[in-house]
């Protein structure tokens, strides 16, 4: 057996479930979950429409092995869109490639970057990453024989990733970085700065920025958040030298069962990965590359949907600031909430007690993040995921109030 597997974590809903172990809900309440980031607005019915139309079709159906690299109209709909959505003109046979969501795109990308033998004396390359985190960034690292560094997010600059912390030594064995903008679970979108930041850094270690981009059309300001290539193209890196930015469908158009993104940037770090994905055999089904394009090309479900979150997250979140430390994010879908300080910082003891009494489950965030530097910046907080209908997501938010002004008594 690969002797990396052992040093996979258990993932954070494993983890809830043993939390949750042996709890007996109160039966006087329905469950609430606000646990699990998945979405669960309605899929729209014309993807399921062109789904079946594209089953159907005798040139493009299931009767054919896809390409990985992609079928030229389903690229096309993706360059049109940075074009749309970022002023990007990319070049979508070299600059585009589409993947099967950006879980396992985000995974895949590690095992083409890193060189675990890039360093003499068994000394091990390194990736740094956001703390708190998706986890798939870490397993990644790990499995391609690299080591994580976790750079804590810093709440006191609206969770903005606190990049200066890593020191020069580590920065030296960085073949990767990992960004998540908007963030998951902060909801943090990064600023031009922190780009140019990020940018310098790459230029100065050589290593390539993986940028977690799928959050990027659910968001609450006026401004869309800005991306990882519009950065670049807006600092003069017009050749998104060391830079991929991965997206997916599965938030924007509801279709968590899709699996379908895609990922652009670098066309030399494109190359690579293509031929790595060929060997690993994920090329995507025509039947799903047929529905993605058109979910591409339209943008009335993705406004609809952002609606739906806006007016969702102004009903939750103002009930909820009434009795805990939390504010509307940039974009996503999580309120990530600091928990009362009678809760002693155990974010655990807040979930298990919340299901117990209320039937609600939160995720504890010290799950979502990492002890490093000698803290979990995680820890005393909580992840609500507010995927569930309006009516829902407010009854439970009702729970928690309830539940925090009886502890406090
Ligand atoms: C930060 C982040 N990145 C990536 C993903 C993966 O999403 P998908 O593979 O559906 O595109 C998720 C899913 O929850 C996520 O939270």
């Amino acid at each position: 057996m690969n002797p990396l597997l052992s040093r996979l974590q258990p993932y954070p809903f494993e983890r809830l479930r043993q939390l949750h172990a042996g709890v007996v809900p109160n039966p006087a309440y329905a469950p609430i979950s606000l646990g699990i980031g998945e979405p669960r607005h309605a899929t729209p019915a014309f993807l399921k429409d062109r789904l079946c139309e594209a089953i159907a079709s005798p040139t493009g159906g299931l009767a054919t092995y896809p390409a990985t690299g992609g079928t030229p109209e389903l690229k096309k709909a993706c360059a049109a869109w940075m074009q749309r959505r970022y002023g990007l003109g990319l070049d979508p046979a070299r600059q585009i490639l589409p993947v099967l969501g950006s879980r396992e795109a985000l995974f895949s990308l590690a095992q083409v970057v890193v060189d675990p033998r890039a360093f003499a004396g068994g000394i091990e390359p390194v990736v740094v990453c956001p703390n708190p985190f998706y986890q798939i960034y870490e397993g990644a690292a790990l499995l391609a024989g690299a080591e994580p560094w976790f750079a804590p997010s810093d709440p006191a600059r609206n969770f903005a990733v606190d990049w200066a912390s890593v020191p020069e030594a580590v920065w030296q064995r960085t073949q990767l970085l990992y960004t998540c903008s908007p963030g998951n679970p902060t909801g943090a979108v990064m600023p031009l700065e922190e780009w140019q930041m990020l940018f310098e850094l790459s230029d100065k270690y050589g290593f390539v920025i993986a940028s977690d981009e799928c959050y990027s059309e659910i968001y609450f300001r006026d401004e869309a958040p800005l991306g990882g290539l519009e950065a670049a193209a807006k600092l003069g890196r017009t050749d998104f030298k060391n830079l991929i930015a991965l997206t997916s469908l599965s938030k924007r158009s509801n279709v968590p069962g899709l699996r379908s993104g895609f990922v652009a940037g670098d066309a030399a770090l494109i190359q690579s990965f293509l031929l790595y994905r060929t060997y690993h055999g994920s090329a995507m089904s025509a039947v799903v590359q047929s529905a993605s394009a058109a979910a591409w090309a339209d943008e009335a479900h993705v406004a609809d949907n952002r609606a739906q979150y806006r007016a969702k997250f102004a009903e939750v979140t103002p009930l909820l600031a009434g009795v805990m430390q939390v504010s509307l994010p940039d974009a996503g879908f999580y309120l990530w909430a600091a928990i009362p300080e009678s809760f002693d910082g155990s974010d655990e003891a807040f979930s298990r007690e919340l299901l117990a009494n209320y039937n609600v489950v939160v995720l504890p965030g010290s799950y979502l993040a990492r002890q490093a530097q000698g803290f979990n910046p995680g820890a005393g907080r909580i992840r609500m995921a507010l995927v569930a209908e309006t009516a829902e997501c407010v009854e439970a938010a009702r729970r928690i109030v309830q539940f925090i002004q009886s502890q406090s008594h």
